[in-house]
């Protein structure tokens, strides 16, 4: 069984995708706990399941290491074998990707290199590309920058809006998060092997 944190900023689907997963005996991983920068509409999620949830907002300290270092001690307190960018928004300094190394994986909503940042399906409708899709990686100090763990393709239809495009992203994310994180328990995945 693979115990995980998940970090989020926003809506949390990805993170929902995840908690019904884990209902499922069968399903090899479990939730510990559900973090976040703001007091984020995703976290009514982890209520409803009974997960514990914590939030630290960086705007309250003045530097990104002290907002790190106390979103840290919040996850070491749960001690998970993996923590879990889905959808958390903030950059995380070298010192916090250090602490985690191995453990930390983001999803991101296109076929990186393609497409890093806050704006990746804007990006992606902006440069005309015909294909877009969703990346698993690992974390490094960079922007969407770490070792791509596996990646899922979509073709874009033509004269899609970017909030359609968004969420069919999403459609195809839930699963792909899901998906993956099973393999990394069952070992199919090899975290250590991509460093
Ligand atoms: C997801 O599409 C995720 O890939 C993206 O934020 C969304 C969160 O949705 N993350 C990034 O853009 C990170 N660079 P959710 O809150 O509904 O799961």
């Amino acid at each position: 069984m693979l115990s995980v944190v998940v970090l989020i900023s926003g809506s949390g689907s990805n993170l929902l995708a995840l908690l019904e997963a884990a209902e499922n005996p069968l399903y090899p991983v479990r939730v510990l706990a559900v973090g976040s920068d703001n007091p984020a509409l995703g976290l009514e999620h982890a209520e409803k399941y009974g997960v514990p949830t914590f939030v630290v907002e960086a705007d309250r300290f003045e530097t990104r290491e002290e907002f790190a270092n106390v979103l840290m001690a919040n996850i070491h307190f749960f001690d998970p074998d993996l923590v879990v960018l889905a959808g958390f928004m903030k950059m995380l300094p070298p010192s916090f990707v250090e602490a985690f190394r191995s453990k930390l994986i983001n999803l991101h909503p296109s076929l990186l290199p393609l497409f890093p940042g806050a704006h990746a399906v804007r990006d992606a409708l902006a440069a005309g590309a015909n294909h877009t899709g969703s990346t698993i990686h690992l974390v490094d100090a960079g922007m969407d920058s770490g070792p791509i763990i596996s990646q899922r393709e979509l073709q874009i239809p033509e004269a899609v809006l970017e909030v359609e495009l968004t969420e069919m992203i999403k459609v195809l994310e839930r699963r792909h998060l899901v998906d993956v994180i099973r393999e990394i328990s069952e070992g199919t995945i090899n975290m250590e092997g991509l460093i």
